[in-house]
């Protein structure tokens, strides 16, 4: 093999730490252990059946299902795009203002492409999707992570006005949030665009996890004002919405010039994402799943079995999230105990722990920006979420 000297930018990032936790966890069980992963961003429900046959009549249809599309979509899954976003979040895009790629993870990485340059700045409120900085950094632009762990999970209008300067390029939104699953109120998200009016931040609204809002309501940042939807690319997917997380569909709306770099990008990467994902993808977007209202009662059950047993957790803080599948319980006065031999060091220690000796697995805070917390996904059986309650109450009794 030739001396090898791998691309500078792929030094920048990690590989996704919650995808090497979730196969780890895999790995034990396969090993026979009774490891409960509460570790994976995706719902443990089936794709609706609608969805699914959609598919399969597609595929027994032949024809347009065995080509490629245009590289930004279909014109007829483009326009079920612009119509979602009218519908749903009140946004005016036309169909050739809205692009499809594979998964919403690939709009985002469109978007940051298509606008970050060699150090530009990037303003990311922390606790973030762990893919938000590495992907700024892939592009030599500088994450500016702002802290919002003292004022609820959300950006305030104060913080972002503080972390802009003349080289901020982008801020990065995104109710319901993951890791922490908190959903920004409309006031909340109209001071951020007050500050913005202002300037020449653009910014990117992630809302993949738009239809799992269970207190309050879900806010489309473009929908705020003119000026409001002039600099902003909203992203979505059928990902969360439709437990669809391996069809490998998402899209996203936003001002032209934008839009038509990112399909340029996508033309020359992926092309378009699978001919038979997005005909089903059509489907999907005709309204609501009719299992959604089931889904989220499930998931408000998991959600406060799962709050209520880490506060009943000695030395534990969890905030009872509005929106998303995640808790993100506080973990910080655990630093420094200890369990038998180890001590509790950081919050990679403590999940560790957890891992190997309760036989739970979460991902640490510090992967998402937030050191002493975790992460759990409650997108998991009511037993195993009550089981898996257990096993944190028992490892924390133990902890001297
Ligand atoms: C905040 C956020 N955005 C985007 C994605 C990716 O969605 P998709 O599966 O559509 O790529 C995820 C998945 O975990 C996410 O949590």
């Amino acid at each position: 093999m030739p001396e090898l000297k791998l691309a500078a930018r792929v030094g920048r990032i990690q590989p996704s730490a919650t995808l090497a936790l979730t196969a780890r966890a895999k790995a034990l069980r396969a090993e026979g252990q009774d490891v409960i992963a509460l570790t994976a961003g995706e719902p443990d429900f089936e794709t609706p059946i609608a969805i699914r046959n959609a598919a399969i009549d597609a595929l027994k249809a032949r024809g347009i299902v065995d080509r490629y599309t245009p590289a930004s979509g279909l014109p007829q899954v483009r326009k079920a795009v612009a119509d979602k976003f009218k519908r749903d979040n009140g946004l005016d895009y036309t169909p050739e203002q809205v692009m499809v790629s594979c998964g919403a993870k690939h709009n985002c990485f469109n978007v940051i492409a298509a606008l970050v340059d060699d150090g530009d700045e990037v303003i990311i409120p922390a606790p973030y999707w762990v893919s938000y900085p590495e992907m700024v950094n892939f592009f030599g632009g500088r994450p500016v992570v702002v802290d919002t762990s003292s004022t609820g999970f959300v950006l305030t209008a104060d913080a972002l006005k503080k972390a802009i300067t003349p080289k901020t390029k982008l801020v990065l939104l995104n109710s319901p949030g993951n890791p922490t699953g908190t959903v920004w109120s409309r006031e909340a998200q109209q001071a951020l665009a007050d500050v913005l009016k202002d300037t020449s931040v653009y910014a990117l609204s992630d809302e993949i996890y738009e239809k799992l809002v269970y207190d309050g309501e879900h806010v489309s940042f473009a929908s705020l004002s003119q000026d409001a939807f002039e600099r902003t690319i909203t992203v979505n997917g059928v990902a969360k919405a439709y437990a669809m997380t391996g069809w490998r569909i998402g899209y996203a709306g936003g001002p032209m010039p934008i839009i038509a770099a990112m399909g340029a990008l996508q033309s020359h990467s992926t092309s378009n994402p699978a001919t038979v994902a997005q005909l089903a993808t059509l489907t999907a977007l005709a309204g609501d799943p009719v299992e959604l209202p089931t889904w989220k009662k499930n998931f408000v059950t998991r959600r406060d079995m799962m709050v209520d047993g880490l506060n009943a957790t000695t030395g534990v803080k969890c905030d009872r999230p509005g929106g998303a599948f995640y808790v993100f319980p506080d973990f910080r006065e655990w630093l420094g105990k200890r369990h038998g031999d180890l001590v509790l060091k950081d919050d990679a220690i403590i999940c560790e722990a957890l891992l190997t000796r309760a036989l739970v697995g979460g991902v640490p805070g510090s992967e998402f920006g937030a050191p002493g917390f975790v992460r759990f996904s409650y997108a998991e059986s009511d037993d195993n979420i009550r089981k898996a309650v257990e096993r944190i109450q028992k490892f924390g009794s133990e902890l001297t």
